[in-house]
């Protein structure tokens, strides 16, 4: 019986084929370790270039007491004025320390912010390793007493003024804060050199550096630090449109890139404030928002302010807030971008100005007129276009237009029967002499 298996011969003699491939084999295993041997060391080159690129860095502070002027531009990173001089001192302090024992650790400087008091200087200096406070602080004194920059003919700077800090451990950031509601501002820059304040977590320092408020209490529209500093436009410029506070008695807000299409984890807030005594009506030029990309519009502002319309989707029409002042929010947190978000316009308006009538008439066409939901209630009235949701629980259509373009509003449409009590309240209303009719 002869087997069907064909069984390999012992002593084989290889072919010119397993042989070229054998050899390529190999090479392609020499090439590969090769390969992974290289990019293993880049890998250790740039772990050992970024430890080095973060080694150490310190927050300093100096007064210019002749050579410059303080004016308000300087609180513009962008403008022209805080370029020149920021450049001016960058070179100067770069000179002191290029010429300073510190020479082979020191990198590299940068300005931060300038304040009023002649001129105080606000900036960072990078090394390539840790040198301490005290180090630095007498290799920048002796550097200016020794004249070590061609920029110190035109700078004066009062030497008491000096004063270095560590970089990090002294200024905590927003994003240790996990509030839901978090803004994307910028922190605030305090005035370092000064250990007095040490914030406890969930709160910072207010730009004098002296006190502490929660996070929570910047860019809420209330002054919580005694120098107005939670409440700065600059601070608090939205990530939206780079606005806050919104004084003018009508104006408009954006979303980010609007009309262009959106991005995403956005968080923007903004002030409206009008006149004592007046209303402020928002409308939208246009809405579109993906469902979780929420604006939410509250009455007032602070920790009492009351939400009173929070929005997605589609067009809300009009609304209307009875208080001089507005808080509106504007979270993106989905990855949805096919959404262009909305222009906000907003105007001020005297409701003592409209009598029984104009309170009362609504048909719903552009939102809910002069009507406030109740809420202390259990549920909002819904203003609905078409048929409710499930069918037959309500109207096919509106009787303004009787066709499926118009609204209407209607207690909480979709499944579920619960009681529910639905308030909606008008304005309080002149009394009359003549009874009158309330008809839908
Ligand atoms: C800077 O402060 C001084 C006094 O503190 C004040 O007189 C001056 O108007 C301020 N300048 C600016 C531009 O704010
Ligand atoms: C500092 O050096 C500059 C030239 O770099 C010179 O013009 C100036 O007089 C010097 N100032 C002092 C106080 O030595
Ligand atoms: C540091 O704080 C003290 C009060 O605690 C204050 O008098 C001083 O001016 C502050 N120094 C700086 C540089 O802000
Ligand atoms: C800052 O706020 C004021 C109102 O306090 C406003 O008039 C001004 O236009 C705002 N500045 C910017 C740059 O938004
Ligand atoms: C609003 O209108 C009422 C009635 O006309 C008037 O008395 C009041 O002064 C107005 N308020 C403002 C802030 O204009
Ligand atoms: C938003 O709408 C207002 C009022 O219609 C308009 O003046 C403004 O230019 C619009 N803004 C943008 C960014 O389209
Ligand atoms: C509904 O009626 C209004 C007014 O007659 C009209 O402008 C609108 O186009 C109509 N809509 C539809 C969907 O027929």
């Amino acid at each position: 019986m002869g087997s069907k298996r064909s069984v390999p011969p012992r002593h084989h003699s290889l072919s010119y084929d397993e042989i070229m491939f054998a050899a390529l084999f190999a090479v392609l295993v020499v090439v590969c370790t090769g390969l992974m041997v290289v990019s293993w060391l880049a890998i250790k080159e740039s772990e050992s270039d970024s430890v080095l690129e973060t080694s150490h860095e310190a927050r300093g502070t100096f007064k210019i007491t002749s050579g410059a002027t303080y004016n308000p531009n300087l609180q513009d990173k962008l403008s022209e004025d805080f370029k020149i001089l920021a450049f001016d001192l960058q070179q100067m302090i770069d000179e002191i320390f290029q010429s300073s024992n510190l020479k082979s650790e020191y990198k590299n400087s940068k300005v931060l912010q300038f304040e009023n008091g002649s001129v105080i200087v606000i900036f960072e200096l990078f090394f390539a390793q840790w040198v301490s406070n005290e180090n630095v602080k007498e290799e920048l004194i002796q550097g200016i007493e020794a004249n070590k920059s061609s920029q110190l003919v035109t700078f004066h700077i009062d030497l008491n003024s000096i004063d270095i800090t560590a970089s990090s451990e002294n200024f905590p950031t927003v994003s240790s804060a996990t509030t839901s509601d978090k803004l994307t501002t910028s922190r605030p820059l305090t005035t370092p050199g000064n250990d007095s304040v040490e914030c406890l977590p969930g709160s910072m320092p207010c730009a004098d550096a002296l006190n502490c408020i929660a996070v929570d209490l910047f860019c809420d529209g209330e002054l919580n630090c005694p120098d107005g500093s939670d409440e700065d436009n600059k601070t608090c410029a939205t990530a939206c449109d780079g606005r806050f506070l919104l004084t003018e008695s009508s104006g408009s807000f954006q979303a980010a890139y609007y009309p262009k299409l959106s991005t995403s984890s956005v968080v923007c807030r903004w002030i409206i404030r009008v006149n004592n005594g007046l209303s402020i009506k928002l409308s939208f030029d246009s809405f579109n928002t993906y469902y979780t990309d929420v604006l939410n519009i509250y009455e007032g502002v602070g920790s009492n302010k009351i939400l009173r319309a929070s929005l997605c989707e589609t067009n809300p029409g009009t609304i209307r807030i009875f208080s001089n002042q507005v808080t509106a929010t504007f979270l993106i947190e989905s990855d949805e971008n096919d959404y262009i978000g909305f222009n906000a316009t907003y105007t001020a308006f005297n409701s003592s100005e409209l009598n029984n009538y104009e309170k009362i008439n609504c048909n719903f066409e552009d939102g809910f007129c002069f009507w406030v939901q109740d809420l202390n209630d259990d549920n909002e009235w819904e203003r609905v276009q078409g048929s409710t949701y499930p069918p037959f629980t309500g109207p096919d259509v509106d009787h303004t237009f009787g066709n499926a373009s118009g609204f209407y509003i209607s207690t909480p449409t979709g499944p579920g029967g619960r009681k529910e009590r639905v308030g909606l309240l008008s304005l309080p209303l002149d009394p009359t002499v003549e009874p009158v009719c309330l008809s839908f």
